[in-house]
């Protein structure tokens, strides 16, 4: 028989972290012309801040693998290994030219246990993030190079059809699905028309929300959709770009995120159950909300109501045991998804989120315990 998948669909990203002195800092930020301390994006081939790191930094500059669905993927690799299911983890999306900044993120991710399975756009760097650290500071410069390129052709060229076969689960972030629109519809129709595939799509991260394109595809595709998760910010964010549409399902997730006030009664719910189960089609909602209580309920698309509600309170994490926040919410996602393949409740996968994400708020970056 063959092994099972999960497919991860999202930008591959290296992260480089170059620590700097204060005055390094201001030389560079002028030399490159960035704007220090804060998260930005520039063609750093064409400004040469990525030939200036490579060439004068290498043995100071630490690499670690970035984007959001590549970190839930090295999570679930994680997650499967240590708790021997026999699942395959595949990272899918679009690398540039095998350089060494390329080599490198493939052997960091296959060294975490994730298969790859990537398009080419060999005229492109693949996708990079260079911090410019110094003390607590830093400065940001993305470049997503070949990693937004992802398009229809990529789907039939790497033959994801077929792996379908084999999948049970398919996940896809907000940062992926904004600059290949066609592509995410068209997966989430395969995976729609397979019963036995969930689609879990997050909604990450806030600025994709601001735009009105990205937010009505995903309002459309959420009669397709198994699962949505976000954090609040993008929730409310979402919601607040999607106010125009004036779609039915729109109003039952502001219900939703009210509390569950506007839940239907126990009498209505099984009026519903009666008549129109067959042909309804649910969507399960999850919202992290930082170290407040996970919000949870269940979307049916086809009714637009929300029923189930539930609210889970996240355990204190010790002040002192925190090393940074980064990656806590892709780690949760990588939890909830991973005890889903064992088939457990709603409200066991949210647990398992909760103590996947406290595992890597103990750890600097997105780097597993071992
Ligand atoms: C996808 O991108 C490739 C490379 O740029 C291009 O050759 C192909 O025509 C594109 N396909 C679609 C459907 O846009
Ligand atoms: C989210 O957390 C904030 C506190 O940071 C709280 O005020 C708010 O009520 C929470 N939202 C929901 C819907 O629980
Ligand atoms: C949601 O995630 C973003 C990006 O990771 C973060 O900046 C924001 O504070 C988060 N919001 C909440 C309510 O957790
Ligand atoms: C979960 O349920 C599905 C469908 O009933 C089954 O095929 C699968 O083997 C189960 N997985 C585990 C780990 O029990
Ligand atoms: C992914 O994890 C790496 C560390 O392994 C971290 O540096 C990076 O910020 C994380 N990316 C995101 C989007 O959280």
């Amino acid at each position: 028989m063959s092994r099972q998948l999960t497919l991860f669909f999202g930008n591959a990203l290296l992260d480089l972290t170059v620590p700097v002195t204060a005055e390094e800092e201001k030389h560079l930020v002028q030399r490159f012309g960035l704007v220090p301390h804060v998260g930005q994006e520039k063609d750093t081939i064409q400004n040469e801040l990525m030939a200036f790191v490579s060439e004068t930094r290498s043995d100071s500059t630490s690499y670690a693998p970035g984007g959001c669905a590549l970190n839930s993927s090295r999570m679930m690799a994680w997650l499967c290994q240590r708790e021997a299911l026999d699942v395959t983890t595949v990272f899918i999306g679009t690398r540039g030219a095998m350089d060494r900044s390329t080599q490198k993120l493939l052997s960091l991710v296959q060294n975490d246990g994730v298969d790859i399975l990537m398009a080419e756009r060999l005229n492109l760097p693949t996708g990079h993030c260079i911090n410019l650290v110094q003390s607590v500071e830093r400065t940001m410069v993305a470049n997503l190079g070949a990693a937004s390129h992802f398009n229809l052709s990529d789907l039939q060229e790497l033959g994801v059809e077929s792996k379908l076969k084999m999948t049970q689960l398919v996940y896809m972030e907000g940062f992926f699905a904004i600059h290949s629109l066609d592509a995410f519809k068209a997966i989430i129709h395969l995976c729609c028309q397979r019963a036995r595939i969930k689609f879990c799509f997050n909604l990450c991260g806030e600025y994709v929300c601001r735009s009105f394109e990205f937010v009505k595809e995903v309002t459309y595709a959420l009669s397709e959709m198994d699962i949505l998760y976000g954090n609040m910010s993008e929730f409310e964010t979402f919601l607040k770009t999607a106010s125009t549409l004036d779609n039915p399902n729109i109003e039952a997730l502001k219900c939703g995120l009210k509390g569950g006030q506007y839940i239907q009664s126990a009498e209505e719910r099984s009026d519903r159950t009666k008549g129109r189960l067959e042909s309804s089609h649910i969507c399960t909602v999850i919202i992290t909300n930082g170290s407040n209580p996970v919000i949870s309920f269940l979307l049916d698309t086809t009714a637009s109501r929300v029923f189930e509600f539930l609210s889970v309170r996240v355990p204190k994490v010790p002040r002192n045991e925190i090393k940074d926040t980064v990656g806590a919410g892709d780690c949760f996602v990588a939890g909830y998804l991973f005890a889903m393949l064992l088939n457990r409740s709603r409200l066991q996968c949210i647990e398992k989120g909760i103590e996947a994400s406290h595992l890597v708020l103990k750890q600097s970056g997105t780097s597993l315990p071992n």
